[in-house]
């Protein structure tokens, strides 16, 4: 029986467009999905849109539209910049779709049933674009807030409230159990630390009197679910564990073999931690549904050493990157350049310098051990030993493996560089020009031809979670019928297949 693998991005708010942060991300878990894959994992790979609260209604407002027509137009847009980078998502959920609405009034029902649900009222200040409450002593100079720096507003309502508090100790008790929990260490060490203050209650509702675009609570249609209470309940959506009419656990929930929750990692930006790794463990817990395996928190992009942001000017769209460079290089950059975990600056220099070393390390690599078995054997892989790097090889295999287990992807992504950087100075000792020119060394002509085919097999594999698209080119111009998992392509006998030389794997880009 193959193992399960259910990993999920954030949901992307529906009121902007997809920029680098957003890819990362989203590339990030695309990797993460194509390595298990290749690991032979059943994987169910989840993204979609966070389309319901204030931020959307008042973008819709602003635009003259209805909020479904902007998030129809805004899913799409998602949807189809993934789809341009390359990402092989399983599932793309939207907040607004039926099945969703059920699972989360299924869910703030058997809340209030268990008795983690009370009415209160909520006097103080409130950021529309955070959709947070602040107090007093929160916020920022000139009744800003906190975290956006924005105006907010002074209100008081009715809330229900979610007696978050009630779970402090046994989130704390999980977090210390399992130390792989919330990774890197840094988050994991933010979380406990906040956690050393008493745990308030967290407000599930907003009144339907100020915000009608969000899921009426089925307890109280006045009000409407808090949006990220709606938002975090997709990840169980999308896994197919709650059925929206039993309002309950669906068939199959407890046998690991059907049931795709819990989730084995969540993936997510380091700003929305709180949400996934204090709100999102507590809600679980009170709705007694067991807690996703590990949540992965990454760093932020910023260009140059400034914040992205729309009214700076300054956002880098990836499609437009794209546009020159190709998809591979704009994955490459982001996951190569970026160090798992911590943050990195977007400057067009760097990436420039990380397509250069696709272009001519691995790029060239695949072109010249191709040409040459071209010139020198008519496009017909010899009969050779192709074992000349077979111990290279295994060296990088397991710092490739290494690396991914304690989630440094970045660290995986140079480790194949480096395999790629070691064939360039195989072929420089090899010299096989020179093999080429003396008949009696052809046998050893043979044998580096035919590492070098294997070798750039090994390659295809390696860079295929990153670089799907041009290791399934090389792959198709080494004969073979599509990328090889990893292994296959380490014992791969390649003698006797017809290679095709083609254009450079990646071209001189004219700026
Ligand atoms: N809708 C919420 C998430 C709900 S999940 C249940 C949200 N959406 S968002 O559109 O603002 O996207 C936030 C995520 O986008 C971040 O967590 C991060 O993954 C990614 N990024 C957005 N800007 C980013 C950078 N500048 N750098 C890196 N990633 C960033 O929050």
């Amino acid at each position: 029986m193959s193992n399960r693998t259910y990993l999920t991005t954030p949901i992307y708010y529906a009121s902007g467009a997809p920029h680098i942060g957003h890819a990362y991300t989203t590339i990030l878990a695309d990797a993460l999905a194509r390595f298990s894959r290749q690991r032979g994992d059943d994987v169910l790979f989840l993204t979609g849109t966070d389309e319901h609260g204030q931020k959307i209604q008042e973008e819709a407002e602003r635009r003259g539209m209805q909020p479904i027509e902007l998030c129809d137009a805004m899913a799409d847009r998602f949807r189809a910049a993934w789809e341009q980078l390359e990402i092989g998502f399983d599932r793309f959920i939207r907040t607004t779709e039926a099945e969703h609405r059920g699972v989360v009034e299924a869910f703030v029902q058997r809340l209030y049933d268990r008795g983690h649900i009370y009415e209160g009222s909520y006097a103080g200040w409130y950021c529309v674009h955070e959709e947070r409450y602040w107090t007093q002593k929160d916020l920022g100079e000139g009744q800003t807030c906190p975290d956006c720096g924005r105006p907010v507003q002074e209100i008081e309502e009715k809330n229900w409230f979610f007696r978050m508090g009630a779970f402090q100790e046994a989130l704390v008790a999980h977090i210390e159990a399992h130390p792989d929990w919330i990774r890197p260490e840094v988050r994991r060490n933010e979380v406990l630390g906040f956690l050393q203050q008493p745990l308030g209650d967290l407000s599930i509702s907003r009144p339907r009197s100020r915000l009608h675009w969000g899921i009426p609570l089925p307890f109280d249609p006045d009000h409407v679910t808090y949006v990220w209470v709606d938002a975090l309940i997709n990840y169980l959506t999308a896994s197919g564990a709650i059925d929206p009419a039993l309002g309950a656990e669906a068939p199959g929930f407890d046998d690991p073999s059907a049931s795709w929750w819990p989730a084995d990692l969540h993936i997510i930006g380091k700003d929305i931690l709180t949400t996934h790794a204090v709100y999102w463990p507590t809600l679980l817990m009170g709705a007694g549904l067991p807690l996703p395996r590990r949540i992965l928190a990454h760093g932020w992009w910023v260009v140059g050493e400034t914040k992205m942001s729309k009214s700076l000017g300054n956002v880098i769209d990836p499609l437009e990157l794209r546009e020159t460079f190709g998809t591979d290089a704009v994955r490459w950059y982001l996951l190569r350049e970026m160090p798992t975990g911590s943050d990195a600056s977007y400057t067009p220099e760097r990436f420039l310098v990380r397509y250069d070393e696709l272009a001519k390390v691995w790029g060239n690599l695949a072109q010249r051990a191709i040409s040459m078995i071209v010139r020198y054997r008519e496009g017909t892989v010899p009969d050779g030993d192709a074992g000349g790097l077979d111990p290279e090889i295994a060296l990088t295999l397991d710092a490739v493996e290494a690396a991914l287990a304690a989630d440094r992807l970045h660290e995986a992504l140079a480790a194949a560089m480096d395999l790629a950087r070691t064939a360039n100075g195989y072929v420089e000792t090899r010299e096989p020009w020179a093999q080429a020119k003396d008949p009696t060394r052809a046998g050893d002509l043979d044998d580096t031809l035919a590492t070098l085919a294997r070798l750039l097999g090994v390659l295809s594999a390696l860079f295929e979670p990153v670089c799907p698209e041009r290791s399934a080119e090389l792959a198709r111009r080494l004969g073979l019928p599509a990328v090889p998992t990893i292994e296959a392509a380490r014992m791969d006998a390649p003698t006797g297949r017809t290679v095709e030389k083609g254009d450079p794997l990646f071209p001189r880009v004219e700026l």
